[in-house]
């Protein structure tokens, strides 16, 4: 099942690292070529040569090694694995890479790799609950790397509760799928655009909305995990890029207009910003002094840049636009879809509870330009990503 596939796989210094050595040969027995890396801890729990006999490779943890005993620098591993994964992974790793340090070779090489990483954890249960290291294990995840959680039990300290590494069946068995899951956005390159824009009044102010960027950056990173190449373009907001993705910043409607026309080329386009549409027509260079009690600001129109992207539409490509709405949804929604020659329109009740604007779940209907309807109940937006991404992908296929 994983015959010709690269796994490194990291060791560290837990008392569950032998249990590393079954996971290693597993994998051998999946058909997978396995590169193991250990911490200098980790080789007081197993010896290397126990991993060096399981996975007929050299066995490295030495950054400053000889290489002519090992013909793979640390960089070249990197570049090789498809995926990495940690058996066990130690609260120490997990905070040494959430906090950018890289100073042995398998913090190094994780750093270095753009190969999805899976972390399987075990430690001590209060270590495990510990808010610090459940914080530093929220910002992995938020950068896209992948938990396999402990499970819970009896624990080598004698404690009992959770911090008992998974399974080495479970480990190999999420491995497994990760590694034969379709990626049926192989060699597409995808363009989303997330987040609100905002439009300057004075230096001091500005004109924007609600929109925190979690659809648009939920769908880039789901795109990013069914093998597309994403581009992000992106309004302000606080969201980590996802891993793997190219995110382009910018604040104003014209400037979200000028990054998604220089790559309007791109195969799929899903537009999930909420840029202004009307601007300050003048922007004042000082800050604006209270003057009288009603205060008038003129606004022009900023660019559409769907209409724009609709309207000069390639052929074979894919537009997909969103739909705020909060009232006649499916009358608002399709005249969009039709106006903007779009394939598919994704309209939200942005006045409904925990959909739309800033909530981590969003309810929807899908209206494509064949007619068909379809209305899901409330989702996180993860899953809203991979419904949207799955319908593009059925999409495709009927061009
Ligand atoms: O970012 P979150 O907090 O997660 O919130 C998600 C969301 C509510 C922003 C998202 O689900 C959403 O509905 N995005 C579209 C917001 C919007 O601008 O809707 P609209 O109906 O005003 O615009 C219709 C479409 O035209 C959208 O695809 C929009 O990106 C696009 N548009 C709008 C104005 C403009 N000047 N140019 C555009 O391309």
């Amino acid at each position: 099942m994983l015959k010709g596939k690269n796994i490194v796989l990291g060791v560290t210094g837990g008392i569950a690292a032998y249990k590393a050595a079954d996971v290693v040969s597993r994998l051998k027995k999946q058909g997978a070529n396995v590169y193991v890396i250990m911490t200098k801890n980790s080789k007081a729990f197993v010896s290397p040569l126990t991993f060096q006999s399981i996975s007929q490779n050299y066995v490295v943890s030495d950054m400053f090694e000889d290489p002519k005993t090992w013909d793979v620098e640390h960089i070249a591993l990197a570049k090789r694995a498809d995926l990495f994964l940690v058996v066990p992974t130690t609260a120490n790793v997990i905070g040494k890479i959430a906090n950018g340090i890289a100073d042995d070779m398998l913090t190094t090489t994780i750093m270095a790799t753009e190969a999805p990483v899976y972390f399987a954890l075990a430690m001590n249960t209060k270590m495990y609950t510990n808010p610090i290291f459940r914080e530093n294990v929220r910002k992995l995840e938020s950068y896209g790397y992948h938990m396999i959680e402990a499970d819970s039990g009896r624990l080598a300290c004698g404690d009992v509760g959770a911090g008992k590494l998974a399974q080495p069946e479970e480990i190999v068995s999420v491995v497994v799928d990760a590694m034969t899951r379709p990626q049926p956005l192989q060699g597409k390159q995808v363009l989303v655009t997330a987040g609100p824009t905002i439009e300057p009044i004075d230096p001091v102010r500005y004109i924007t909305n609600h929109s925190t960027g979690k659809m648009g950056y939920a769908i880039a990173a789901m795109a990013k995990s069914m093998g597309a190449e994403v581009t992000l373009v992106s309004g302000p907001t606080s969201l980590e890029t996802p891993r793997g993705v190219k995110r382009i910043d910018v604040k104003t409607t014209r400037e979200m207009f000028d990054a998604v026309m220089a790559h309007q080329d791109h195969e799929i386009i899903i537009k999930a910003a909420a840029p202004a549409d009307y601007k300050p027509v003048a922007y004042s260079e000082h800050k604006i002094k209270k003057q009288s009690d009603l205060f008038t600001i003129e606004m022009d129109r900023n660019p559409d840049i769907l209409r724009t992207l609709g309207s000069q539409k390639q052929e074979g490509q894919i537009l997909v636009g969103f739909a705020a709405e909060t009232e006649n949804i499916k009358e608002y929604a399709t005249r969009k879809l039709n106006e903007k020659h779009l394939d598919m329109i994704v309209a939200n009740n942005v006045g409904q509870k925990d959909a739309g604007f800033g909530t981590d779940t969003n309810i929807i209907t899908l209206y494509d330009a064949m007619g068909q309807e379809v209305f899901y109940e409330k989702m996180s937006k993860d899953q809203v990503a991979e419904v949207i991404l799955e319908k593009i992908v059925q999409l495709m296929k009927q061009k």
